[in-house]
C-alpha cells in the first residue's frame, strides 16, 4: 500500500501540461502524424514551462516535483498525442540511469541541461537481435586508454536525431554474465555516431524512432555512468522500474483521450432519432472504457508515489502491473472508441483511427507486456514463501489407493 498525495506543485504542473496540450498539442496532432514530424513547438513550450525539471532533483537543477508528477504531466499531453506523450516521457527513460546510477559528478553535470530542457535525452538499449533479452547485447565498448570506443548499431531508439544526450548500454565483459554490461553516455555530433535508419510507423509517428549507429566512437571514462564497468544491467533494470510507471501514464492518456472523444461523439452522433449515448450497449462500452481507464490510473499513481517515497527498490512488481494493466486498457479502450464512431472511425479524418494506431506500442515498448507478466509472476512465486501457513487450510490431495501397476494374472 501507497499514500498517494497530490502535491501543489505537482497539480500546477498538470495545469500546466493541459494548456501546453490544448494550445500546442492537439492542433497540430493530425498533421504532424501524417507528416510523420516531431512537435518542436510543443518540446519548446514544454522547456519554457520547467516541465523537463519534474523527476530531476533540486541539486541537480530540477524542480524536485517527482515521478507522481511526471506521471500527471504525460497523461495531459498524451491525451492530445500519444507521440508527444511518449517524446516528452522518453526524457525521464534516457536520463533516469544517470539520476539513479550515475556519480556525484555525473549527476552534477548532466542533469541540468535536461532539466531546463535544453539537452534532450534518448535511451538506448534494443538492438536488432536483442528486444526483450536486455542481457544479449552485440554493442560493444572497448577500453583504450583514458576512453571507450563503442562499436555496433542500436534499433528503435525512440528521440534518436531530435535527442542531444544518448545513454547507451554496450558490453565492456563479454565472459560475465552478471557484470557484462556498462551504461554510457554519448553526446550527438561525437565523431562515429550517425543516426542510421528513421522507422515509418503504424503510430506514434511524432516522435521519432531510428536506428542509432556507433562507428568507433570515443567517449572518455568519465561518461562511464557510475564510473565503474560492470553495472549496466543493473542500471537499465532500476532505470525500467523508475521509467515504466511514465509509459503506463501515456497509456492512461491516450485512452482517456480516446474515450473524451468517445463521449463527445456519442452525444452527438444520433440514430433512431436518438443520441447514441442513448443506447444501453454503448453505455456499457463508455462505463467499461471509463472503469478500466480509472482503474489504471490509480494503479500509476500509486506506484509513482512509491518511487516518490523512496520505495523504488520494491516497485519493481507494481511498474510492471502498471505498465501492462495501463496499456492494455489503453488499447482497449481505443479499439471501443473505433466501435463507438461506426464506419467513421475507421477513417483518418476522425480522430480515434489515430488514437487506435497509437496505442498498439504501448504494449510492445520498454518491455513487452509478456515481459511484464513474467516480472510479475517471477514476484509472486518469491512472495508465495510467505504463504505456508495456508497449506494447513488446503486439504492434501489423497494417496490414490488403486495400484498403478497391472494386476497379476498367474
Ligand atoms: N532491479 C535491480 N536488479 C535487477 C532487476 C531490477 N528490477 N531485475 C533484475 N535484476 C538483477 C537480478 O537480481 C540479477 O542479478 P544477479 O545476476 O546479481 O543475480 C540480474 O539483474 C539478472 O536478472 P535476471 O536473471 O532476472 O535477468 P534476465 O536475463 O532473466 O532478464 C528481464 C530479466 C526482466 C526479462 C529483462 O531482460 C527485461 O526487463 N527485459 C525487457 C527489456 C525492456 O524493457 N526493453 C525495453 C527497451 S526501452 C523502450 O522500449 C523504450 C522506448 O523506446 C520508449
Amino acid at each position: 500500500m501507497q499514500n498517494i498525495t497530490y502535491s501543489d506543485k505537482a497539480l500546477e504542473l498538470q495545469a500546466i501540461a493541459k494548456e501546453i496540450a490544448e494550445k500546442h498539442v492537439r492542433p497540430h496532432a493530425a498533421r504532424l502524424d501524417k507528416a510523420q514530424e516531431y512537435n518542436y513547438e510543443a518540446a519548446k513550450a514544454c522547456s519554457e514551462a520547467g516541465l523537463f525539471g519534474t523527476w530531476i532533483p533540486e541539486e541537480y537543477g530540477g524542480n524536485g516535483t517527482g515521478v507522481l508528477a511526471l506521471a500527471l504531466i504525460v497523461e495531459e499531453l498524451a491525451k492530445a498525442d500519444s507521440g508527444f506523450g511518449v517524446a516528452f516521457a522518453v526524457n525521464a527513460l534516457g536520463s533516469f540511469p544517470i539520476l539513479v546510477g550515475g556519480t556525484e559528478e555525473q549527476k552534477k553535470h548532466w542533469l541540468p541541461m535536461v532539466a531546463s530542457g535544453e539537452k534532450m535525452v534518448a535511451f538506448c538499449l534494443s538492438e536488432k537481435f536483442a528486444g526483450s533479452d536486455a542481457g544479449g547485447l552485440a554493442v560493444r565498448a572497448y577500453e583504450d586508454g583514458d576512453d571507450y570506443i563503442i562499436c555496433g548499431e542500436k534499433k528503435w531508439t525512440t528521440n534518436g536525431g531530435v535527442a542531444d544526450i544518448y545513454t547507451v548500454f554496450a558490453v565492456t565483459d563479454p565472459e560475465s554474465r552478471s557484470r557484462r554490461l556498462s551504461s554510457i553516455i554519448v553526446e550527438k555530433g561525437t565523431p562515429g555516431f550517425t543516426i542510421g535508419k528513421v522507422e515509418d510507423k503504424m503510430g506514434i509517428r511524432t516522435v521519432p524512432v531510428v536506428e542509432t549507429r556507433f562507428d568507433n566512437v570515443r567517449v572518455p571514462k568519465s561518461n562511464l555512468i557510475g564510473g565503474r564497468p560492470g553495472l549496466g544491467f543493473k542500471n537499465a533494470m532500476e532505470t525500467l522500474d523508475y521509467a515504466r510507471p511514465g509509459v503506463a501514464a501515456q497509456a492512461v492518456g491516450a485512452a482517456q483521450g480516446a474515450l473524451d472523444y468517445a463521449l463527445a461523439y456519442s452525444a452527438r452522433r444520433r440514430q433512431f432519432g436518438k443520441p447514441i449515448n442513448s443506447f444501453q450497449m454503448v453505455q456499457k462500452m463508455l462505463s467499461d472504457m471509463a472503469m478500466k481507464t480509472e482503474a489504471a490510473r490509480c494503479l500509476v499513481h500509486s506506484v509513482a508515489s512509491m518511487v516518490d517515497n523512496g520505495r523504488a527498490a520494491e516497485a519493481g512488481k507494481k511498474a510492471a502491473m502498471a505498465k501492462c494493466f495501463a496499456t492494455d486498457t489503453a488499447m482497449e479502450v481505443a479499439t471501443d472508441a473505433v466501435q463507438v464512431f461506426g464506419g467513421y472511425g475507421f477513417m483518418e479524418d476522425y480522430p480515434v483511427a489515430k488514437f487506435f494506431r497509437d496505442a498498439k506500442i504501448l504494449q510492445i515498448y520498454e518491455g513487452t507486456n509478456e515481459i511484464q507478466r513474467m516480472v510479475v509472476a517471477r514476484a509472486l512465486i518469491k512472495e508465495t514463501a510467505n504463504l505456508g501457513h495456508l497449506n494447513a487450510f488446503i486439504p492434501k490431495e489423497e494417496q490414490s489407493s488403486f495400484s498403478e501397476e497391472p494386476a497379476k494374472t498367474s
